[in-house]
């Protein structure tokens, strides 16, 4: 469906031409005074001066040849400003439009294309900790949000698993357990299907491999020659990785789920290692590899650069592919399997530059066309409630599965002590209402700033929560419930003003999401739903719904209470949760 604005600007460029003036002054615009009016028009103003005469002699003329059944008012006010309100039927018609047609009418831009949202990088072998929380959530809003929006979208993982802490976990557990078959040289197999670790060991292993790197050199040593030797195809330490991919891989599948995080493709940086060696030659060839101090390096600064940007590493001087390396290679990767339109990278915002610099070489070299669209969603960080970095109590990271867990231990005891729900329904509710809490929490801040969690104030019922908007759908749908059949009545003409601002703020969907989208910024969807779940619950304590005698006046309630259910609905679909039938 058109957007409102772009049919009333239609509609004011021609008034425009019909009163004699170009068409181009028709700009309309939401109105910055919504106590005078809805939309307005300041296009006199600048028309005033190419025509040399008054700006309100030009608002009048063109006002003049707006009225008809579109809109309640239209009026030219001084200096020169066209002040205009929807008529009830427009907004009825509209609202009806929107109630019938498939996603609400909302324009899509997207068929047709494909977008790759890379998001959630979660490194095997290392637990997931609060740091993975914000682009896992961000990443998955956004996903939905392309897909919503019509494009083909695939959510991919690219798993750290190729890097030195492969090569840490293997250089420890050969100093630990050197008789394993692994490390037997001339080993002629098979390999043991059980892994020679726990869970809890590996997750035991790669801090203690970590730490242990840092003051001890000949360990250092072992673990890039390790990390090497695995990227060639050593087979005793190809299998430990598998056996590692394995044990990680359930476990974090299992986490992301408790977020109701899922993706497409769960792809690492290991699956790009093939295409690394064609890349490299063909960058030689092009001249973008060249030799810089023993590594060899892709040069992408640009003139006019305001701060360095220095050369994109492909090989270290050891020989090793990095992170910059196997990025490119997954775009290599990701263009022959799709020929995405565009991929998206939500990460840190501190990995700026190298997105940057992957970005620019993806480009110079080739890699990806000229129109791809590269963007990476750099996240801020989450703070604890006191604005300081989040640390547990003795001063280390916070494991993500016990965030989560806080949070849902505190969500339960709101819902047994106000005994929300029956017994058996207490551990769907509270996840839910825990989600939605955790979720919206984030989302609800712009992705590039830092925000502090505060578990009482996302989970509280009031304010600008998920829970509130958990609230107001639970209210609607008890509504619903108790009235009956709703689904096929149709819009009614607006019967108050608290009606109007509902229906008003229905219209404005499809410019929410869409500016959403154009921003990677799930935000404006948690701004755009709180709107929406306030303009409802101001018309729900202004009328009376249930008990409204006139059955077509009640038809009226129930049909627009039901469409902003629908969207509400929708919409925190799109932000990664959804909500109970009771609380
Ligand atoms: N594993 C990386 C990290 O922990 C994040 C991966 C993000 N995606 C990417 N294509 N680089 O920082």
């Amino acid at each position: 469906m058109q957007k409102i604005l772009d049919i009333i600007s239609e509609k004011m460029q021609a008034a425009f031409v019909a009163a004699g003036y170009d068409a181009a002054y028709g700009k309309v615009t939401v109105s910055n005074r919504p106590d005078l009016c809805q939309y307005q028009c300041n296009g006199a103003l600048s028309a005033a001066k190419a025509y040399k005469c008054a700006p309100i002699q030009i608002a009048n003329a063109v006002a003049e040849q707006l009225s008809g059944q579109d809109f309640s008012m239209c009026q030219a006010v001084m200096p020169g400003f066209i002040n205009l309100n929807l008529s009830d039927s427009f907004l009825a018609d509209y609202l009806e439009q929107m109630r019938t047609a498939p996603d609400f009418g909302v324009q899509k831009d997207g068929s047709g294309k494909t977008a790759i949202i890379d998001y959630g990088g979660a490194n095997v072998a290392k637990p997931l900790h609060i740091g993975h929380l914000r682009p896992a959530i961000i990443g998955e809003a956004l996903k939905r949000l392309h897909s919503f929006m019509g494009y083909n979208t695939i959510g991919d993982i690219h798993l750290g698993d190729w890097g030195l802490q492969m090569g840490l976990i293997i250089a420890e557990l050969h100093r630990r357990q050197p008789e394993l078959c692994y490390f037997e040289e001339g080993f002629s197999g098979p390999y043991p299907e059980e892994a020679p670790f726990t869970l809890s060991e590996l997750e035991e292993i790669y801090p203690t491999a970590s730490a242990r790197k840092k003051d001890d050199p000949d360990f250092a040593h072992e673990a890039h020659i390790a990390t090497f030797q695995l990227q060639q195809g050593h087979p005793g330490y190809r299998a430990i990785w598998n056996h590692i991919m394995r044990i990680s891989l359930a476990d974090l599948h299992r986490i992301y789920d408790m977020l109701d995080v899922h993706y497409e493709a769960w792809l690492g940086e290991s699956d790009a290692d093939p295409y690394i060696p064609a890349m490299i030659e063909d960058l030689k060839a092009k001249g973008h590899a060249v030799m810089s101090e023993g590594a060899l390096v892709f040069p992408v600064a640009e003139e006019g650069d305001k701060k360095e940007i220095p050369p994109c590493i492909l090989i270290k001087s050891d020989g090793a592919a990095i992170y910059a390396t196997t990025d490119l290679a997954t775009m290599v990767q990701r263009m022959q399997d799709h020929n995405p339109h565009k991929m998206l990278y939500v990460t840190d915002k501190r990995q700026n530059l190298h997105f940057e610099q992957v970005f620019r070489a993806a480009k110079k070299g080739g890699i990806v066309s000229q129109e791809t669209v590269l963007e990476h969603v750099g996240h801020g960080t989450m703070n604890g409630a006191d604005g300081k970095p989040f640390k547990t109590r003795d001063g280390g990271v916070l494991r993500l599965e016990q965030l989560l867990k806080d949070m849902t231990d505190f969500v339960r005891s709101k819902v047994v002590e106000n005994k929300i729900v029956s017994d058996d329904q207490v551990e769907a509710t509270t996840a839910k209402i825990a989600l939605a809490a955790l979720k919206y929490g984030d989302l609800s801040n712009q992705p590039t700033k830092d925000y502090n969690f505060d578990l009482e104030r996302f989970a509280a019922f009031e304010g600008n929560t998920g829970p509130y908007i958990l609230y107001t759908i639970v209210r609607i749908k008890s509504i619903l419930s108790r009235y009956g059949a709703w689904e096929e009545l149709p819009i009614k003409l607006p019967t108050n003003d608290h009606a109007k601002e509902l229906m008003l703020c229905i219209t404005r969907l499809g410019p929410a999401l869409e500016s959403a989208l154009r921003t990677s910024s799930p935000n404006l969807i948690c701004a755009y739903i709180y709107e929406l779940a306030g303009a409802v619950n101001k018309f729900y304590h202004e009328t009376r719904i249930l008990t409204e005698e006139d059955p077509a006046l009640q038809q009226g309630y129930i049909s627009l209470i039901g469409l902003a259910k629908r969207i509400l609905e929708q919409c925190i679909h799109i932000l990664g949760f959804s909500a109970p039938d009771k609380m």
